[in-house]
């Protein structure tokens, strides 16, 4: 049965592998996705940050060594909310269970609002941005990443589990609802375009500040032909934006 995300991840042997794929070296998240949040996200020194979709936490302990003002995860899944409380156990950072769609934003509480690899799980982002924007300071920040239009478009030509020789492209003007097998289990993902998600952060009232696709850096790699594999289509898409 198709699981929306925090059931996803809620599911032991989807969480197992999740888990093991993001501590494998030369993860995607770790060579491609980080460095372009890391960069975006500075300066960090000071920063009340909320982050939407936090999984394990480990950026939220990260921030606050680096200076952070203050960390406060929402997660939707309980295992991972679990693990967030244990990463942030000997920090001040916190973690709420929450969904994103039905937490009670605070006003302009927070200067950096961040949501790696969640919001694709959400059907509905416009109110989304609209909180956010609510919840941050004037000029305060919105930093996401989602998986990449191309990839959210269409998952025909792949079997789950085996490493993804070919890409298709399709559909990728018919938005909304994709169900994908993924991690052993399924999934229910929302294909949005480019363009959609420009316009969301432009209708919430936001001034977009710059638009990343993660293209890979051989620095970031041990591995040369993970590297050259990586070259070969955009995994992610990151935006930065600010509150005018
Ligand atoms: C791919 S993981 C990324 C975790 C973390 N942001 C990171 O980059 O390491 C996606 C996370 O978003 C959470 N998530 C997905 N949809 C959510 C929702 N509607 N509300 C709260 N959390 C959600 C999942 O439970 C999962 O922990």
């Amino acid at each position: 049965m198709e699981q929306t995300g925090p059931n996803f991840y809620d599911d032991e042997s989807v969480f197992a592998t999740y888990m093991s794929l993001r501590q494998r070296t030369d993860s995607a998240n770790d060579t491609l996705e980080k460095p372009v949040i890391m960069d975006l996200m500075r300066p960090i020194t000071g920063q009340r940050i909320l982050d939407l979709g936090c999984g394990d936490a480990a950026i939220g302990r990260e921030l606050l060594q680096n200076g952070a003002a203050s960390y406060l995860g929402v997660e939707g899944s309980h295992k991972m909310a679990a693990v967030a409380k244990q990463t942030l156990m000997d920090t001040t950072g916190e973690v709420i269970l929450q969904a994103i769609e039905n937490w009670a934003y605070p006003h302009a509480a927070f200067d950096l609002v961040i949501a790696r690899l969640s919001l694709h799980y959400i059907a509905d982002l416009s109110p989304i941005c609209t909180n956010i924007f609510y919840a941050l300071a004037p000029k305060g920040r919105f930093v996401f990443s989602v998986e990449h239009p191309m990839i959210t478009s269409c998952d025909q030509g792949w079997t789950s589990g085996t490493p993804r020789q070919n890409w298709v492209v399709d559909n990728y003007f018919t938005t909304g609802l994709r169900v994908t097998n993924w991690l052993g289990g399924t999934v229910q993902k929302y294909h949005r375009t480019v363009e959609d998600y420009f316009h969301l952060l432009q209708k919430a009232g936001f001034i977009i500040e710059d638009l990343r696709e993660a293209s890979p850096q051989r620095e970031n790699f041990h591995d040369v032909k993970t590297y050259e594999r990586r070259s070969r289509i955009p995994l992610f898409l990151i935006l930065a934006a600010r509150k005018s």
